[in-house]
């Protein structure tokens, strides 16, 4: 599996270092307030579990799985539900948690289909901006690294399924998706 690895872009010590702050920053913000965290499935699972223990005041969590890629190669800015939230988000404070925000329309759809639920407030925190591949506009409240153009894995991070459990993320061989990155949806 680590020879697929090109090179290693943020070691596991970085991420961590990272989250802690990003924690004590959303344990300021959110201070007398109960956040619902949605993490959105399945690469922000990692994420998620280790943010949550850097933050130190009440908050609950929920999960969604989404498609997004339709087999393309690129987001289609569609989204379809897979797994929906179990909880009711009207009068919450949203935190979206995600891996990765790429083109940027993934998170526009679920944005977008989470605010017709009537949440109090919403904000978007993802692990990683590949800022320079955004199509879209959005607002990122909380970013943990921002990225360079490469397809990464690890850390939650898949391509195919596979690589989700690196500790650290890195840069897939080229080699390895010889084709092109052929998504089935935004896993
Ligand atoms: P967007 O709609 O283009 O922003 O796509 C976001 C989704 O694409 C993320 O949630 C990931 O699932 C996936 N994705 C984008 N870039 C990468 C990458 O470099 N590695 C793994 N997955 C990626
Ligand atoms: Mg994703």
């Amino acid at each position: 599996m680590n020879s697929d690895v090109k090179e290693v872009l943020i070691t596991a010590n970085k991420i961590k270092a990272r989250i802690k702050e990003l924690g004590q920053e959303i344990s300021k913000d959110y201070s007398n307030k109960f956040p619902l965290l949605i993490c959105v499935l399945r690469g922000a699972f990692l994420f998620l579990g280790d943010l949550v223990r850097e933050i130190d005041i009440p908050l609950s969590i929920d999960f969604m799985a989404i498609s997004s890629y339709n087999g393309q190669t690129e987001s289609s800015g569609q989204v379809k539900i897979l797994k929906d939230l179990e909880t009711p988000i009207d009068k919450r404070d949203v935190i979206v948690i995600e891996d990765i925000v790429d083109t940027g329309l993934t998170m526009d759809a679920i944005t977008r289909l989470l605010i017709t639920r009537k949440p109090k407030s919403i904000k978007i925190c993802t692990l990683l901006d590949k800022a320079e591949r955004r199509k879209i506009n959005i607002n990122i409240d909380y970013y943990g690294f921002r990225i360079p153009n490469k397809f990464v894995i690890g850390y939650g991070l898949d391509y195919e399924e596979k690589y989700r459990n690196l500790p650290f993320i890195g840069e897939l061989k080229e080699e390895v998706y010889k084709g092109g990155i052929n998504k089935k949806d935004g896993k």
